[in-house]
């Protein structure tokens, strides 16, 4: 069975792997309902991998196929009857600026997963007008009323996560975790201080992203690149530049056994410290992302892993480099 982390300082207890579910109902990024593409029995499938190898975490968010992730997560945690850790998301669209805005959003989200408590609310980005302390206030009334279990924030970055983290605590409440993007090709978290500030406040760092949507499985190559979306966030270029990387991971896999690229992508995240929650829109991927599970990566591995993806981050937000045009 999968061993449990804990949520932060809430005393709640997670899979150290949980399952992301943007693709559930997702249409426009990943999908979702297009002919060809994964159906609905594909994502129930997921679901019902994931919780018979033990995983217990399930994230969404309200804006994920505009409900459809949520409805299909409440749907099959009812019918499953496992008892899950359920974390969703408040996006903080410019029209929504009062407390009471942010109550309704949480009672909708509440009502398509078919539950009375969240356990774990999340802002999903540190959007303004409204400020963080205000949503931090809406947060700690809601916690107050029963209605959520643990706070959390997503794509915060350091100085923001202080805050969030210091207006809780005037209401004596512990912020449990800050979701961001973190994988061997988006190191940011790394040097900007976040990864520091989330362990210095005892906050879980919950790693979105963590196969680069699909790179890092190796399966997309420069000569068959992803569609779509990906397409254009992934170039032809930027996937040759990822090879040295992927044939590292290769041979790390290799020397566990056989351990596959997701696997050593995902144990990688672990090993830092992070909460991976991987996408999986059928059973075949989340039966092979747990298999990232229950062994570890040495020092040397990491360190050697850390090196192939040194400069990958940067490279891809400062585009194509003249030489290779
Ligand atoms: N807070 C935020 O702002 C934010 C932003 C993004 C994501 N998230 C959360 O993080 C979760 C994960 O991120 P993500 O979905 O963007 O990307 P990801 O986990 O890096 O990649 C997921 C995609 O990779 C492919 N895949 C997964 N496992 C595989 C396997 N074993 N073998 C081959 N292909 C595999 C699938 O797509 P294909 O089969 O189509 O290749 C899958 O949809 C989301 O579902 C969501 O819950 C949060």
């Amino acid at each position: 069975m999968v061993e449990r982390v804990n949520l932060g300082n809430t005393g709640i207890e997670i899979s150290p792997l949980g399952i992301g579910t943007w693709a559930w109902g997702d249409r426009v990024m990943w999908g979702s309902g297009k002919s060809g593409h994964y159906t609905q029995a594909d994502i129930r499938a997921a679901f019902d991998a994931a919780i018979s190898a033990g995983i217990n975490f399930f994230d969404t968010a309200e804006v994920y196929g505009l409900g459809k992730s949520e409805r299909m997560l409440g749907a099959f945690a009812r019918q499953s009857h496992a008892p899950i850790v359920v974390a969703s998301k408040f996006f903080p669209f410019p029209w929504r600026l009062t407390k009471r805005a942010f109550h309704r959003a949480l009672r909708h989200s509440l009502l398509r997963l078919g539950i009375e408590r969240m356990d774990l609310y999340q802002i999903h980005f540190p959007y303004p007008p409204v400020r963080i302390e205000t949503w931090m206030d809406a947060m700690a009334d809601a916690v107050e009323a029963g209605l959520i279990r643990a706070v959390g924030v997503s794509n915060y970055n350091a100085e923001q996560l202080g805050r969030a983290y210091n207006a809780l605590g005037e209401r004596g409440i512990k912020l449990a975790s800050n979701q961001v993007f973190y994988s061997l090709l988006h190191r940011t978290p790394e040097h900007d201080g976040v990864r520091q500030m989330c362990r210095d406040l005892g906050v879980t760092m919950i790693a979105y992203s963590p196969l680069e949507k699909g790179i890092l499985t190796g399966k997309y190559t420069p000569a068959s690149p992803p569609s779509g979306i990906r397409g254009r966030m992934y170039r032809p270029w930027y996937l040759a530049r990822v090879q040295p990387l992927l044939a590292t991971m290769r041979e790390i896999g290799a020397a566990h056994g056989g351990k596959t690229l997701p696997q050593i992508a995902l144990n990688w995240v672990i090993c830092k410290g992070a909460v991976p929650i991987p996408g999986a829109k059928n059973a075949r991927q989340a039966i092979s992302n747990l298999g990232s599970l229950g062994w570890r990566l040495t020092e040397a591995e990491i360190s050697r892993l850390d090196e192939a993806s040194e400069g990958l981050t940067e490279l891809r937000y400062r585009g194509k480099p003249k030489a290779s045009q």
